[in-house]
């Protein structure tokens, strides 16, 4: 019996907090302008929420929909000050970004030519698929951000099943294209269903996930979290995989 025998076993390592992610990426924490949290105070009484996972940095990613949310620096930054503010005003010693999580259509497409995106770690940029079915144009358009220097972050990569229903092929190559992929923490409670809590921990074992992200949009996924680490197969995942949260 040596360390080996451990390693799988009843007595693989846990982890009981998110506290070695130090860094959220993915969230909605600046108040009204998406569907995330809608006053200031709701905001701090996620932030402290999340605090009590072990977070200690957040990076926080309001939904850019052209249509539907209309934001960009104009609408985020006022709102990122006004939680700044109040974190101050409450003495957490926590500190915020913010950035955007673009939705992936034409109107993506362009924006990605531009220099005013808004980028978090770096050069990244966040963004979110359709449901349903790949954007003709995707690779091109990672293509395009890559050769400008530029990190496309893939949201919860898991809900998009096209992506992996005939293997993992395709995320493989959007890795070597230089996408990284974001799994959202709340899909290992199985609340999305066993397909996407599946698909999760498969490209987490592949090696082909470089973050984990709350998606807070508010109170229900603090409960989404402290289910996640009610369960040992998540708990062991957070002992034994390596995540990038921290580097941000
Ligand atoms: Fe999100």
């Amino acid at each position: 019996m040596g360390i080996f025998s451990n390693l799988f076993g009843p007595k693989a390592p846990e982890l009981h907090d998110l506290s070695v992610l130090h860094t959220d990426m993915h969230s909605h924490l600046i108040p009204g302008i998406d569907d995330g949290v809608e006053t200031v105070e709701q905001s701090i009484a996620m932030i402290k929420g999340l605090m009590a996972f072990g977070y200690r940095r957040f990076i926080t990613t309001p939904h850019i929909l052209p249509g539907m949310y209309n934001n960009s620096a104009a609408s985020i930054m006022p709102g990122l000050a006004l939680v700044r503010q109040a974190i101050a005003a409450e003495g957490l010693g926590v500190t915020i970004e913010a950035a955007g999580e673009y939705y992936y259509d034409e109107t993506f497409e362009e924006m990605a030519k531009e220099d005013d995106l808004l980028m978090f770690g770096g050069k990244r940029i966040l963004f979110e698929l359709p449901n349903m079915h790949e954007p003709q144009m995707l690779r091109h358009t990672v293509f395009a951000l890559t050769c400008r220097g530029i990190t496309p972050v893939l949201a919860h990569v898991e809900r998009y099943p096209y992506l992996y229903e005939k293997g993992l092929s395709d995320v493989e190559e959007l890795v070597n294209m230089g996408v990284e992929m974001q799994v959202n923490i709340g899909t290992f409670t199985g609340i999305y269903g066993p397909q996407l809590q599946k698909a999760a921990y498969q490209m987490i074992d592949a090696g082909l996930v470089s973050y984990l992200g709350s998606d807070l949009h508010g109170e229900k996924h603090l409960g989404y979290i402290t289910r996640a680490l009610h369960d040992k197969k998540f708990r062991q995942v957070l002992a034994k995989h390596e995540f990038k949260n921290k580097e941000l």
